[in-house]
């Protein structure tokens, strides 16, 4: 086993460093070490941007006979070419894996968390695992974009079929697409877009699910309807093309206005916000979506049933009304069983993405009989521990946490902490093995922007770290072991600092445990606040936490999705530092450079000057350790063996989750796979609020 690093050979030759303050007693930074190869990786065909699919009208419209038969000629129905737009999505033939499908089967997923209710749009979570995905669709779509060449990647056209910048570049005019139905058939228009938009982002009263706020689309933005079909964006920068992701899944994903409405206190008298958000539970069915598939049946922690929806608006080249398969389960159970099943073949897909499970499914997915195949992608799962770094109020610190985020913003402080992490160990307290890697924090090493030479690393010394706490003035005055603050603050007590975590995987829960022990080596108290996923979501929201451990999100995976979420932008941007009581931000003067960096990025469409700008964020963040990094890894997608249309080498996350990169309304089971699953054979969706599916 070779030694990853050799701080004082490699520090000054690899890196500009001369800048840094080193100090006698640290360790001097370096250089991230070069990561374990991890060969086990699918081969991605990368394809140009314009060959998965176009909009246009087809000669004729198909569907499965069961739908003719029981809804068509019954009445129950109009024909399959009037519930489809002028010009549907066509998804091209030449783009599918396994070409064109035929209809049936289901697609059983597992999720960990549980559904709060409807309201995306307010923010309510449907309990993951890719249900929210499957709902709704956005005015843009990026998952697929894995497999485009880094040179002719711009989001794909989804809600929005075209868009067209005005001659100085701060008007995008986008067309909607024409004709399209919600799952109950009333007509999609520009009014659910700006429902969306002014009712939902812009009212202060509302933050839709994933965080849009009126900065994810830049400072001043404003958004109009010019008709039914068409909307007009204007922006304060010129070609802000970044934006063009912002309009992806999860930030631009309209819900539908014409029930929404009902109970949003601007149109309905007597409602309050907290009734709005609330007011489309589990238990309301057939809510009307845009996505291929619609909630027909609920039974709390057991399972959520989604059947076809009749009215959705893509096809492939043969005129079939996709989605190929007639329905979706997911069972409420939790995410470590979803690996379990889907390795067993109770389940039908899983993103492995808790280490701890890597080995045993390996092990069982080797076999010929296996049931499911499992492919690795690239290192893009990672995980932070963040400081909130707030003194001017975001979520109302006591005393004790006040002093914590004076703590925080302190340089010293946090190279202390990042000094004192031994990642190889918490690499290794997960999985052993050439699966983890030393991850600095800041850009993850698998996005097209990351580089090495710009990464900097505070290798592990404890010691070091030590004397860096003693330097912020921190000592352990009362001989227990763990450093006091200052006579004057906080009453000199112990320095406590309360760490929030997600409770709904285990390996958050390793890496907390593992982040709580090396603490106390370097002499911090650190405990725990494990909450369930949906509560740990609204304290992280809300600001109530000192640090916590967070999954990327696609900014640090991608850079170009999410791209505001890279330094605190707007007010809501960052995840660990929002705007206090006053609606401002208390930057640091790092976290400047950062913001300008990010803006700059935004502001440019040189591939050169964006590729540069990311190699100053990158150093600029990670010397600064603006987040600290625990550690990264590769995850694999399971899906069972019966499945058509999977694309090699989808990664589990990048720019969006796999559940969407797969384009599920693209998968089918050869009619000689197909099993029984279906719960509602030859039932659709009815009514919205029906108690379930229409026979
Ligand atoms: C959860 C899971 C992920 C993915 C997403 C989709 O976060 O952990 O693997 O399924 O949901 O939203």
């Amino acid at each position: 086993m070779s030694s990853f690093f050799h701080p004082k050979k490699t520090a000054a030759l690899l890196l500009g460093v001369s800048a840094f303050a080193v100090t006698a007693w640290a360790s001097e930074p370096t250089v991230v070490p070069e990561q374990p190869p991890f060969p086990a990786q699918g081969k991605i065909t990368y394809v140009p941007r314009d060959s998965i699919e176009e909009f246009k009208a087809l000669p004729d419209y198909h569907e499965p006979d069961w739908v003719t038969e029981k809804f068509v000629k019954t009445g129950k129905l109009p024909p399959v070419g009037e519930r489809l737009p002028k010009e549907p999505l066509v998804f091209k033939t030449g783009n599918m894996p396994d070409g064109i499908g035929v209809y049936g089967d289901t697609m059983r997923h597992v999720v960990g968390g549980r559904p709060e209710g409807w309201n995306y749009s307010a923010g309510q979570t449907q309990g993951w695992g890719g249900i929210d995905i499957a709902l709704s669709e956005c005015l843009t779509r990026t998952a697929p974009l894995f497999q485009v060449e880094a040179k002719d990647v711009e989001p794909l056209p989804n809600l929005a079929k075209s868009w067209d910048w005005s001659e100085d570049g701060h008007k995008l005019t986008m067309h909607l697409i024409e004709g399209a139905k919600w799952s109950d058939g009333v007509p999609f228009s520009s009014e659910d877009v700006m429902f969306y938009w002014n009712d939902n982002v812009l009212d202060p009263n509302v933050t839709p699910l994933n965080g849009a706020t009126p900065e994810t689309f830049g400072e001043g933005t404003t958004l109009k309807a010019i008709d039914a079909n068409t909307v007009e964006w204007t922006f304060k920068e010129a070609f802000p093309r970044q934006y063009l992701y912002s309009m992806a899944y999860g930030t631009f994903c309209p819900g539908p206005a014409h029930i929404l409405k009902t109970k949003h206190p601007k149109y309905a008298t007597g409602f309050t916000y907290d009734q709005y958000k609330n007011g489309f539970p589990p238990q309301y069915l057939n809510i009307p979506v845009m996505g291929a598939w619609v909630p027909v049946a609920y039974r709390p922690d057991d399972i959520i049933v989604l059947r076809r929806n009749p009215y959705y608006w893509k096809v492939d080249e043969a005129g079939n009304q996709l989605p190929y398969l007639n329905e979706v389960h997911y069972k409420l159970s939790t995410w470590a069983d979803r690996d379990v099943q889907a390795i067993a073949g109770s389940g039908d897909f899983s993103n492995l993405e808790q280490p701890e499970n890597f080995v045993e499914s390996l092990k069982r997915a080797a076999s010929d009989s296996a049931p499911a195949r499992l492919a690795f992608g690239a290192r893009l799962t990672g995980y932070n521990l963040r400081m909130n770094l707030s003194a001017n109020g975001w979520g109302e610190p006591d005393q004790r946490g006040q002093a914590v985020r004076e703590l925080n913003r302190n340089e010293d402080f946090r190279k202390a902490v990042t000094m004192a992490l031994d990642r190889k160990k918490i690499g290794e307290s997960l999985v052993k093995g050439p699966f983890t890697a030393i991850y600095p924090g800041g850009l993850s090493s698998g996005t097209s922007f990351y580089d090495r030479q710009s990464t900097v690393y505070y290798p592990f010394d404890l010691e070091g770290a030590k004397a860096l706490l003693e330097k912020v003035g921190l000592k352990d005055t009362d001989g227990n072991g763990f450093v006091n603050f200052p006579a004057g603050t906080a009453g000199g007590q112990d320095v406590q600092i309360v760490l929030l975590t997600n409770g709904d995987y285990g390996t958050d829960r390793n890496l907390a445990e593992g982040v709580i022990g090396q603490m106390e080596q370097l002499g911090l108290k650190v405990t725990l606040n494990s909450l369930d996923g949906t509560k740990k979501d609204s304290a992280h929201y809300a600001g109530q936490f000192d640090w916590t451990i967070r999954r990327n999100d696609p900014d640090l995976t991608s850079v170009v999705q999410n791209t505001t979420q890279l330094a605190p932008t707007g007010p809501r941007t960052s995840w660990h530092h929002r705007a206090g009581k006053d609606g401002t931000v208390d930057l640091l003067p790092y976290e400047k450079e950062l913001v300008g960096i990010v803006s700059k990025f935004i502001a440019t469409n040189d591939n050169g000057e964006r590729s540069e700008l990311m190699k100053q964020y990158q150093k600029i963040a990670t010397e600064n350790v603006d987040t600290v990094g625990l550690t990264e890894y590769p995850g694999a997608l399971i899906v069972n063996k019966r499945f058509s249309n999977i694309p090699v080498g989808a990664p589990i996350f990048m720019f969006n989750w796999a559940e969407d990169t797969i384009i599920r309304e693209r998968v089918f089971v050869a009619a000689n796979k197909q099993g029984d699953y279906e719960l509602f054979p030859q039932q659709l969706p009815g009514k919205p609020g029906d108690k379930g599916p229409m026979n």
